[in-house]
């Protein structure tokens, strides 16, 4: 009895089940009222005692699987569609579009990156600002033009005290000065905001990355030497700085600085508008009143400040010539971007 039945666990598992003719032949033959199983549980009566219980278990599983056989062979048939039969497999698969990062990030990034190689750490402060930080301790006189309504988005703060959008992030550098001792070498990357009218060259926010660094002995020359080793780390070894006197309440004395075009080498071009040199960033020596201000002692330290506007290094480096673009999401424009870290 053994015996045949392991020869039908083959036969079943030969069976070929190509159609639903050939199912229904599978079932009439293994599965029906007279069909095979149903003979074998019928001999089971004759089968000695002592056998019974593993004759029983074998006959079990030989159901089963006739069972399972004709369950599965059944739903392929009944639902063409499924089978593998009709999936074509050689169709190309859907892409899926991959993001990038924003031009902005990337430069962010980069620009982090070459100042923690010389020791600045990354210090942040939030957007919205009082007075003291963003004016008053920076030294801005109370009839300051950048404090006018024009420049700044003033909130009104419920009666309590005037709040702003910060105008730039040295009043985060205000805070790392009020809270940590000197030595000091930090930058503070983030969003500004101005009360501009939006075109290709202006617009209500921007990013910025400022700088700086307040220790004993703190000279003009270090401060050349950091932007020089920017400038060239960003723009290529081959990259110049130049400074031009300039005006910043906070600094004294101040500057404005350059870096050679590396568009046209220096050669003029309608990017460098003929001059060779692409303005960047401003900078200065901290004023002593701002130290002050911020419970440094001026007599023991010295610092030097710079403020640069990440859209501006971006469009340097990428060509990018409306500073619209960045901020409205036009994914043509950002997909050029794809691969960036
Ligand atoms: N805070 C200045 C600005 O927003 C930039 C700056 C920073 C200039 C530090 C000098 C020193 O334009």
């Amino acid at each position: 009895m053994k015996d045949k039945i392991e020869s039908f666990v083959k036969e079943i598992n030969h069976f070929s089940i190509e159609d639903l003719q050939s199912l229904e032949k599978f079932r009439i033959q293994y599965l029906g009222t007279k069909g095979l199983l149903k003979d074998l549980f019928g001999e089971l009566k004759s089968v000695p005692n002592e056998d019974k219980k593993d004759v029983g278990q074998l006959l079990n599983g030989l159901r089963s699987l006739a069972e399972e056989k004709f369950n599965s062979h059944k739903e392929t048939l009944d639902s063409p569609a499924k089978s593998s039969a009709t999936i074509d497999t050689s169709r190309p698969g859907e892409n899926s579009e991959v993001g990038s990062r924003h031009p902005l990030m990337m430069v962010r990034s980069e620009i982090i990156e070459i100042f923690s190689r010389i020791g600045y750490s990354v210090s942040e402060g939030p957007e919205m600002e009082d007075d003291w930080h963003n004016f008053s301790a920076l030294n801005f006189p109370p009839e300051h033009p950048a404090r006018d309504m024009q420049d700044t988005f003033f909130i009104d703060n419920d009666g309590k005290e005037e709040m702003a959008l910060r105008t730039h992030t040295s009043s985060v550098q205000v805070r790392v000065m009020e809270n940590q001792k000197p030595p000091i070498r930090t930058i503070s990357p983030g969003r500004v905001f101005r009360n501009e009218a939006i075109s290709a060259r202006a617009h209500c926010f921007f990013h910025q990355v400022e700088g700086l660094y307040i220790d004993k002995k703190v000279s003009f020359a270090d401060l050349k030497q950091t932007l020089l080793y920017f400038a060239q780390e960003m723009f290529g070894e081959k990259a110049q700085i130049r400074l031009r006197p300039s005006y910043f309440p906070f600094t004294e004395p101040s500057a404005e600085v350059d870096v050679s075009c590396s568009i046209c080498n220096s050669k003029g071009c309608n990017v460098c508008k003929y001059t060779g040199w692409l303005e960047i960033l401003g900078c200065g020596m901290v004023d002593p009143a701002v130290l002050e201000s911020c419970g440094i002692d001026s007599k023991e330290y010295s610092g030097f400040a710079f403020g640069m506007g990440i859209e501006r290094i971006t469009q340097l480096k990428y060509k990018v010539n409306d500073l619209r673009l960045y901020s409205e999401n036009d994914v043509r424009f950002l997909k050029q971007f794809t691969g960036g870290i």
